[in-house]
């Protein structure tokens, strides 16, 4: 029985700052950005835009009337939930208008939530070959301005259909992972902004990837030969590489060339939309799979998700007949095309815009947001929603 991602949508915010721009504004030298983190252009949420309405944007993109009659399963995975008691699953729910009878909710491991949603929604359709499930990875990623997390913040959604009858990956049944209690980021209830030890986080994130990758060979007897590339969690395009790079030299010369070769196209839209925590991985496999027209059907792809705190796990899917066909990739672009650029200075206004937090009501602007469904408001502590 296959058990795989059937569609793919991506969101992103229609607004953006270059990074050149960025580091000039705070005296550093712009390679550092493009070249030192492989970041070229930032997406930046505007207020009408949370993570519950990204979400919203992304999975809108993929999800027909038989899709939404027959989920009965909705996991949101984000590190940047609108609430701590009800979750973003609830309202995605009714902003789609999903068969009620359904489970839904919210799963918290930093960047992890989402793939802690897809193994889960296996185990689900595994015993319910009939249903679907819709897995989220919404976030808003903030370090705070001037600070040095600011240049791999980021905002998006990825929107994950996993079915019994997967037209993009076959998620394969092996998979391993590791969880060990570090503080390299993390934030607090009350703090809007992560808190992190960037050094230790790269560290981290390299020695979990290098223990899951260990005991996958292990359990699989596979090596690199056997993958036509690999995906990985991207808070910075370069962070991948620098993990990749510690095992790649026992592959063969052409393995390498191909496993580089394609971890540079499935890091094209990471760069120019930053860290969405939980969606980061998911972006870059659609980036890998809409830009690269050289891997075929039965090909090995592999995915190393990491989430700190911390939680690492490798897992690896099988390419699907006629795939390309059914990405959304004109849509994308047509995304891509479409965003504002804006100045540093109208992002950090942006930044600072938040609601009230005490009960008071405030109703947003939505005309300047040519998103589908925009956060229009909260009164009495309660966020209100527009689909247009
Ligand atoms: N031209 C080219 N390269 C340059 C350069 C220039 N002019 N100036 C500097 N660089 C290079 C540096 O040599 C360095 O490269 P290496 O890492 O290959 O050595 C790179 O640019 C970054 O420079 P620094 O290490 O000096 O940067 P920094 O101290 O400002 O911190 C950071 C970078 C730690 C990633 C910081 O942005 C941060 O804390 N970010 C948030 C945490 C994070 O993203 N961690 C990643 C792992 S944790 C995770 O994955 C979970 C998650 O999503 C948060």
């Amino acid at each position: 029985m296959k058990i795989g991602i059937d569609k793919l949508g991506f969101y992103a915010p229609h607004l953006y700052v270059d990074m050149n721009d960025l580091a000039k504004e705070r005296g550093i030298d712009p390679g550092k950005f493009t070249v030192g983190l492989g970041q070229d252009e930032m997406a930046v949420p505007p207020v009408t835009q949370d993570p519950v309405s990204l979400a919203a944007n992304a999975a809108e993109q993929i999800l027909d009337d038989e899709d939404k009659e027959k989920i009965d399963l909705v996991i949101f995975g984000t590190e940047s939930g609108v609430d701590h008691s009800k979750s973003a699953a609830v309202y995605i729910h009714q902003l789609l208008g999903l068969n009620p009878r359904a489970r839904s909710v919210e799963l918290k491991q930093a960047c992890y939530g989402a793939t802690a949603g897809i193994q889960m929604a296996k185990g689900h359709i595994a015993l319910h070959p009939d249903k679907k499930v819709l897995v989220l990875a919404s976030d808003i990623a903030r370090y705070g301005l001037n600070t040095p997390g600011e240049s791999t913040q980021g905002a998006g959604a990825v929107a994950i259909l996993v079915s019994a009858s997967p037209r993009l990956l076959d998620l394969e049944s092996e998979s391993t992972y590791y969880t060990e209690d570090i503080m390299d980021f993390w934030r607090p209830v009350y703090s809007t902004t992560a808190y992190v030890d960037g050094k230790y986080s790269n560290e981290q994130y390299i020695a979990f990837f290098q223990k899951v990758w260990k005991d996958y060979q292990e359990q699989t007897g596979r090596s690199l030969e056997d993958f036509a590339a690999i995906a990985f969690h991207l808070p910075y395009t370069k962070m991948g590489w620098k993990a990749l790079r510690t095992v790649i030299e026992d592959a063969p010369e052409e393995v390498q060339e191909r496993l580089k070769n394609n971890y540079q196209i499935s890091t094209k839209y990471n760069r120019n939309v930053g860290n969405i925590y939980t969606g980061s991985l998911y972006l870059s496999l659609i980036s890998l799979l809409e830009n690269q027209d050289e891997l075929k059907e039965g090909d090995t792809i592999g995915l190393y998700s990491y989430g700190s705190g911390a939680v690492g796990e490798f897992f690896s899917g099988k390419l699907q007949p006629d795939y390309k066909k059914h990405l959304q990739t004109a849509e994308h672009q047509a995304m891509f095309a479409n965003r504002k650029c804006i100045s540093v200075a109208a992002y950090e206004k942006v930044f600072e815009e938040s609601l009230p937090t005490d009960g008071s009501e405030k109703q947003l602007n939505i005309d300047e947001d040519p998103a589908k469904i925009c956060l229009a408001g909260v009164k009495d502590h309660i966020r209100s929603y527009a689909a247009k």
